[in-house]
């Protein structure tokens, strides 16, 4: 089946990996939206590629999210997939770096309570005439914690546990709910974030290998190495595994 003629919602498609996914779908006649905080970085893309509709929209806020939808719901436009791609990332170390506690809520907000939000706004605006799409996009993260990323390890854990949680509640309806773990793909969360010195992905590809598994209807797409590996150990040994994380990506993120 194609994925084409459908309108899309991509969360943080003004860069990296939803950028790439909002240029190959709209180049494949999809009506794309894409979302974001930083409105150069939307208008950038949509010079980039004409087709691409923007929205301002921080989706830790759960008044631009409701903003959001009525715009939407305003234009007479139903969604068929949404794409749940924004998310922050940063190593935290809890008796280093204090943070503030509204902080802490902001970034777990953005990677997981705002992904649910907007699941269950998409549900209940959906045409249930028609298959819709949920795409979230975990990590590698969630089949073993990262233990220098607390934050995003937790976040992306638990929008995995809802997207399992969402899969058996929607199985007889209209709902292909699907989860992406990416394996390392060049973007500014890996090159700036995490100064990530390992191979790269590059996100064109990534987005195309995701686009060809959703249209050959696969749930589930973690095509990295680690991911098979992670889901071993964590089987067989994982509090061996958990130290060989921990190890491992302080190596590559240069915090040792
Ligand atoms: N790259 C990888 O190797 C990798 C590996 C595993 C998982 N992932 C996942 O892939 C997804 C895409 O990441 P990426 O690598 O493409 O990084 P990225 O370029 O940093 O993309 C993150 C996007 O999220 C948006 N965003 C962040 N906070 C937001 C908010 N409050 N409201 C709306 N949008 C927000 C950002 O735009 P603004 O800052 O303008 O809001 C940005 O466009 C993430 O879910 C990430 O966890 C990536």
């Amino acid at each position: 089946m194609k994925f084409t003629n459908k309108t899309v919602l991509i969360t943080g498609g003004g860069t990296g990996i939803g950028l790439a996914l909002a240029q190959l779908l709209a180049q494949r006649r999809n009506h794309v939206i894409i979302i974001g905080r930083r409105l150069d970085k939307l208008q950038e893309a949509q010079q980039l590629t004409p087709e691409l509709e923007i929205f301002q929209c921080d989706v830790a806020d759960p008044a631009a999210i409701d903003a959001l939808f009525a715009s939407l719901q305003a234009q007479g436009i139903v969604l068929d997939a949404l794409i749940n791609n924004a998310a922050v990332l940063e190593m935290w170390d809890i008796l280093e770096q204090p943070l503030p506690s509204a902080e802490i809520f902001n970034r777990v907000s953005i990677n997981l309570a705002a992904p649910i939000c907007l699941t269950q706004r998409f549900v209940r605006q959906a045409d249930r005439k028609r298959t819709n799409y949920i795409v979230n996009v975990t990590s590698e993260a969630a089949i073993m914690p990262v233990p220098v990323l607390p934050l995003y390890s937790a976040s992306k854990t638990g929008l995995s546990v809802f997207t399992q949680s969402l899969r058996v509640q929607l199985k007889n309806h209209p709902f292909v709910v699907m989860e992406v773990m990416p394996p390392p793909v060049e973007s500014r969360m890996t090159t700036q974030d995490l100064r990530n010195s390992g191979p790269l992905v590059l996100p064109t590809d990534f987005a195309l290998g995701l686009v060809k598994q959703l249209e050959a209807g696969k749930l589930d797409y973690a095509p990295g190495a680690n991911a098979w590996q992670l889901g071993l150990i964590r089987r067989l040994a994982p509090k061996m595994g958990l130290h060989l994380v921990d190890k491992l990506s302080r190596q590559q993120l240069h915090t040792v």
